[in-house]
């Protein structure tokens, strides 16, 4: 609610439900609607524009229903300047326990000559009408001059003054379509407020759209130079390029008060859900390296910001992760990642390897990450399973290379095995690559189990995944289990077979000692 601010305090006026529900693409049904007003109230939003009653039934609807639910937030509902629209408005917001009516109309030339078709004179009356109508209907009225960064001084002035006199509280003044520039833009809101002379009697507001990017900066801009309320979205949702996002404002203001010393009533803790929950009902998701809400917000890669992180993370980090509700920064494992990232991975996976085994397993880590974009926890277990598992082995796979083709050719496996510290090769067709490897590394060892399993499956998702094989075998009666991982299904499948091998050997070694005859 907009009740009891003092002189530093910013409303936050989301129009997530109206602005954020124009831009194409991305309209919510009602209950979709219900949810975001109710996380926007938990936010403490102190105004909801929750739609524009006379577009649509559904709109109406929206406005109507989210008035009688929301209870903490002003409810507000958008009205072009004709009796219509008011009316339809002041029927929306009815049961809100605070609403307000927003009624607007172009003032630049432009829009004034092409748009209304209508003369300046005429346009000063319908913002005289329209306040005034307004006002029988609740105290609250906010009052925008659409287009207001391509509007002639002298008649913003004029307009300005006479939406106060017949009642306007707000009166915004909207960069419509994202065109000023910072200094503009304030240099704007400090003429309003030095030459309209009831302009004490209103709060001055902010609605930048973001065609060049500046919506925030100009906002903050605004805000600089005596502007108390900021029109905001989340995930700066909006018309063509969007609003201003609220995540910005709220934590550009979090994190710079010594050059912003104003205050949001914001819980900044609900940012990320509420950026999540946009998202999700709109289908629009948010690009990775968004401020404050993208996947890469609070995630490092570089392996000198990874070892910066972990001493301190305020080397790279400006905001904490907790404060826009995430539990943690991320440190993404990739080809930039250095050895103390790679280290505390490996704790945090619940490994406690000794030097050699990490130096080793890092090797494999970058060998892997250099040809997969992105490498995920389950990659670095199995790379640590995959080296743990092959430590004593007595066969180990030194080279294989695969032909398969669809001529009528068999496909073909040529290998090279270390078989007890000898290297043996051969080169073995078979019905399928992988039964030519298998009948290749049985060839060398002279091994000869029964096959009762073999499975592949990706450890993570994408085409450069690692395949993960297992393979069982059988031999008097004793079975085992082989796994081998790989980006390349063949080798994975190499690695599984002879994994599985190895340990036969150690279960023959057990019952008769000095077991490989071959
Ligand atoms: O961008 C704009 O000018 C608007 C008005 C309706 C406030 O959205
Ligand atoms: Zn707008």
């Amino acid at each position: 609610m907009t009740t009891s601010k003092s002189k530093n305090d910013i409303i936050i006026f989301d129009t997530t439900l109206r602005d954020g529900e124009q831009s194409p693409g991305a309209s919510m049904n009602l209950s979709e609607k219900i949810r975001i007003a109710e996380i926007l109230e938990d936010m403490n939003v102190d105004v909801i524009e929750a739609g524009f009653p006379i577009a649509s039934d559904g709109d109406f609807e929206a406005v109507n229903e989210i008035a009688k639910i929301v209870k903490g937030s002003t409810i507000c509902g958008l009205a072009r300047s004709s009796k219509g629209d008011i009316d339809r408005c002041a029927d929306a917001i009815k049961p809100a326990a605070s609403g307000r009516i927003h009624t607007f109309i172009s003032t630049s030339p432009l829009h004034m000559k092409y748009k209304l078709q209508m003369a300046p004179e005429d346009v000063h009356q319908a913002v005289i009408d329209s306040v005034t109508l307004a006002r029988n209907y609740t105290d609250d009225v906010e009052w925008s001059c659409e287009d207001g960064s391509r509007t002639e001084h002298d008649f913003m002035c004029r307009t300005i003054e006479s939406a106060i006199d017949a009642g306007a509280t707000t009166i915004n003044i909207p960069d419509t379509v994202g065109y000023a520039m910072p200094t503009e833009y304030a240099a704007m809101i400090e003429m309003v407020m030095n030459r309209v002379p009831n302009i004490d009697k209103a709060i001055i507001s902010v609605h930048c759209h973001n065609d060049l990017g500046m919506a925030v900066a100009n906002s903050l801009a605004a805000v600089q130079v005596g502007a108390r309320q900021i029109e905001c979205t989340i995930n700066g949702l909006g018309e063509r390029a969007g609003n201003a996002a609220m995540e910005e404002i709220v934590m550009g203001l979090r994190t710079r008060p010594d050059h912003l010393p104003y205050h949001t009533n914001i819980k900044s803790e609900l940012i990320t859900k509420a950026s999540k929950l946009v998202s999700t009902v709109t289908g629009f998701t948010v690009q990775p390296n968004k401020a404050i809400v993208g996947a890469n917000a609070f995630a490092h890669e570089a392996g000198i910001h990874q070892d910066g992180v972990l001493k301190n993370a305020q080397t790279y980090e400006i905001m904490t992760p907790e404060s826009v509700g995430l539990k943690e920064s991320k440190l993404v494992m990739g080809k930039h990642s250095g050895r103390h990232a790679f280290r505390e991975k490996l704790i945090e996976l619940g490994f406690d390897l000794g030097d050699n085994a990490v130096q080793d397993a890092f090797k494999r880590f970058k060998d892997l990450a250099d040809v997969k974009k992105d490498v995920y926890d389950e990659d670095i277990i199995a790379i640590v399973d995959d080296a743990v598992i092959r430590t004593n082995d007595i066969i180990k796979l030194e080279k294989l290379e695969v032909l398969c083709g669809t001529e009528h050719q068999p496909p073909k496996a040529s290998m090279t095995l270390n078989v007890d510290g000898e290297q043996k090769s051969a080169e073995m067709t078979g019905d399928g690559p992988v039964d030519a490897i298998f009948k290749g590394i049985k060839d060398l060892t002279g091994l000869e189990p029964h096959l009762q399993l073999f499975q592949v499956h990706a450890v993570t998702q994408g085409t450069d995944a690692q395949a993960e094989v297992t393979v069982r075998l059988e031999e008097d009666g004793k079975t085992v289990n082989g796994q081998g991982a790989d980006t390349d299904t063949m080798i994975a499948s190499a690695k599984a077979y002879i994994n599985a091998l190895n340990k036969l050997l150690v279960k023959r070694e057990k019952s008769a000692p000095s077991a490989l005859s071959a």
